[in-house]
Order: C-alpha cells, then structure tokens, then sequence
C-alpha cells in the first residue's frame, strides 16, 4: 500500500486526532489499542498533548510498547521511556502492567529478548504468529533511519528475531530496536515529522530508499504526519 502523507499546519492536534481516532477504531475491534511510542524529540509535544486529553481514551485497555530505547537507565534524560513518562505515562490512568518497557539498565541482548518475551505472550493469547500494534508511532532521523534501525546496520538485515540489540552513530550508541518482522506486522504506521529540514529525507525515505522507507508493513498502512 503506497503511504499517504498528511501535510498539517496543526502538527500536534492532528497527532493526537490520529491516535485517538486509531485508538477508538481498536478498541471497538478488539477490545485493545496496541500502542508503539517513538522515542527522540519530536513526539515530546505530541504525547503532552495527549494527556491533556486522556479522559478520550480508556486507558485500562491500552497497550504501550516503545519502537526503541537507548540503553541507559530509565531516569535518563536520553532514555525514551523518561521522555515518553514525562510527557504521558505519568499523567494518565494506565494500569502499570501495561507498558512494555525496554530495561536500558540491563544487558542489551536481555533486554531484547524480555521484550521480546512480553510481545509473544500476547500475540500467543491473540492468536497472532507476531505482536500486531493497532499503531506504531516512529520518527525520521536525518541519515533515514527510524526506531534504532540505522542506515548499514546488521539489524536491518534481520528476518526472524523481532527486537534486538544494536548500535548506532546517534548517541547514545547502545539500543534496542524492533526489527521489520515487528514493524511491518503493524496495522498501521505513522512517522511524526515536524522538521523542515529533513523535507529531503522525507522523499528518499518516500521513495522506498533509507531504512525508514523500508518500513511496508505486509497487511497494514504507513502514514506520513508531516508538519509544515
Ligand atoms: C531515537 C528514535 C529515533 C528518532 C529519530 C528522530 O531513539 O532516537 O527512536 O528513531 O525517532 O532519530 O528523532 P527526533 O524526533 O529527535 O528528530
């Protein structure tokens, strides 16, 4: 399925519309809205604006996951979970049993495998052969990567393990990463992007090229949220 992309001059707002339309949509369907975070700055807004309107949503039947997370601990300014507790976690009624945290503290190849872990007893009591999210947040670094799947990674290349260990030139270089198996079970994705600068990438990335733009998920839709 080609991508659509949203041009918005209403960037947060019609994030959040996103999210909560999708998660409406999932929760009518399942009963569950499998929501995958993106780490780095651009969602910080995005999940803030969120919580402001957290009665829209109930939250017992949500589901947090993180595309990624910089191995350091969780009281990290660099880490993803500190960003996205900051800006959400902490502010709505989300049974803690509900977000699969990445462990940064811990071994990465660990911390890897318990995510992984959590993701396949749910996908088992799914009935799912992978963890399905209903929508998977991610960004657009500046060299194309996206989560931590960065340009001439090993990871790019892997077909079988859904979240691994991996390094890269954005620090901090140690990360855990959902792979493609993961990302394009999806049933949708949606980049965030809020920065004229990468206009560029954007259309590589469109284009099919950067591992961003290799993001297809098999049964599902990839929507570009671009802010101008
Ligand atoms: C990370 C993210 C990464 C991020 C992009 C864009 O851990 O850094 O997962 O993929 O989404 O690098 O980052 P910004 O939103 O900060 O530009």
């Amino acid at each position: 399925m080609t991508p659509r992309v949203l041009r918005t001059r209403n960037f947060v707002k019609d994030a959040v519309s996103l999210i909560l339309e999708t998660g409406r949509e999932a929760i009518a369907r399942s009963g569950m809205f499998r929501l995958g975070l993106a780490g780095g700055s651009t969602p910080r807004a995005v999940y803030k604006a969120l919580a402001s309107c957290a009665d829209d949503l109930p939250w017992e039947c949500v589901q947090i996951t993180f595309g990624d997370e910089r191995c350091v601990p969780a009281d990290n300014p660099d880490s993803n979970f500190h960003m996205a507790f900051e800006a959400l976690l902490c502010r709505v009624p989300l049974p803690v049993g509900n977000v699969f945290q990445i462990q940064g503290h811990i071994d990465p190849n660990e911390a890897a495998a318990q995510c992984e872990a959590q993701l396949a007893a749910v996908a088992k009591r799914m009935g799912e052969p992978i963890y399905r999210h209903d929508l998977l947040l991610l960004g657009l670094g500046e060299d194309g990567h996206t989560a931590s799947l960065f340009p001439g990674s090993p990871a790019l290349e892997e077909t079988q393990r859904l979240v691994v260990a991996t390094t890269g030139p954005k620090p901090p270089p140690q990360r855990v990463t959902f792979t493609y198996p993961l990302l394009n079970a999806s049933r949708k994705v949606a980049f965030l992007l809020n920065d004229p600068k990468k206009e560029s990438v954007l259309e590589a990335a469109l284009r099919g090229e950067f591992p961003s733009g290799k993001v297809r998920p098999t049964d599902g839709e990839v929507v570009w949220l671009v802010g101008s």
